[in-house]
């Protein structure tokens, strides 16, 4: 953690000081000039204040700043290293157990981008979906399953229809991931990738009416990172084939998907996902299940 104190902190003290010690000094020295006319003694007045302050601040504060800046970033680049570690461990650890393809993960992360894009093109939750939080956002995007390696192999690999209790078993998923990622959480980075992989692989079979799990969390309430997350990964398993299904044509899988607009999904993430249906074709087309 970075607990230097900030140098800039003293600069008020520092000029206060210097002004007062500088005048001092200069009431003492300006006799030694003889008879000088006002305009004189403001001019001698300030150049001495200038030789005794501007070399004080940059001794006391323009230096040690520059090495506070020069730690603070290397501080940053240790915290993201680390972050982009663990953040390929993690990957790992899912991917070691989850039963879709690599390909389904390539594609639900170039989905991700595309409605994060669109979303920010559309003006809409600006503030969160910054250029860096949707290249965050791309990066945690495979980590949504995380969970399910809690759950037991004949249940992920089941061909057949769920029973109830393997359904129950399956939906702890969410909630399983979520503990994993908040015990991988940094304590001192506010926003950082494992807080933003916390909110996906939680929230993200959330449903906009609140018939979604674990928490039956509605609408807004419902992060909009967890929000594309669910679009995104419901229509690439809709396109794709799955033990207990055929693949459905991306046209099917497209009504399927505007059909859950304002019930199973985000209104405004669903404009979105009408918007970039180019894009997401082509996805589909290059990158194949
Ligand atoms: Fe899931
Ligand atoms: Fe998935």
């Amino acid at each position: 953690m970075f607990k230097k104190p900030n140098p800039a902190k003293r600069l008020n003290l520092v000029l206060i000081g210097s002004i007062c010690v500088g005048e001092a000094l200069i009431m003492f020295a300006l006799p030694s000039f003889g008879t000088t006319s006002n305009l004189l003694t403001t001019f001698i007045d300030v150049i001495f204040l200038c030789l005794i302050t501007i070399p004080l601040v940059n001794w006391t504060v323009t230096k040690p700043m520059n090495q506070y800046i020069h730690d603070l970033k290397s501080a940053r680049h240790t915290i993201v290293v680390r972050e982009n570690q663990m953040l390929a461990a993690l990957n790992a650890l899912a991917s070691a157990k989850d039963n879709e393809t690599g390909n389904h993960i390539i594609r639900t992360q170039q989905y991700v981008k595309l409605l994060g894009q669109r979303l920010q093109k559309m003006g809409r939750h600006t503030q969160i979906l910054s250029d860096e939080h949707i290249e965050r956002l791309f990066k945690v995007a495979p980590l949504h399953d995380l969970g399910k390696i809690g759950i037991p192999d004949y249940i992920l690999q089941k061909a057949g229809k769920l029973t109830e209790s393997e359904r129950e078993i399956i939906t702890g998923h969410s909630m399983i991931g979520e503990s994993i990622l908040i015990a991988a959480q940094s304590e001192d980075v506010e926003e950082d990738l494992i807080f933003t992989a916390i909110k996906v692989a939680g929230s993200h079979h959330e449903k906009w009416d609140g018939s979604g799990y674990p928490r039956n969390l509605i609408g807004e309430n419902i992060p909009i990172e967890a929000r594309i997350m669910a679009v995104a990964d419901v229509f690439d398993s809709l396109i794709s084939d799955r033990p207990y299904k055929k693949a459905w044509t991306v046209d099917d899988s497209y009504q399927y998907i505007i059909n859950g607009s304002g019930t199973a999904f985000d209104p405004i993430v669903i404009e979105a996902f009408i918007a970039e249906r180019q894009n997401f074709e082509a996805i589909v087309n290059s990158i194949p299940s």
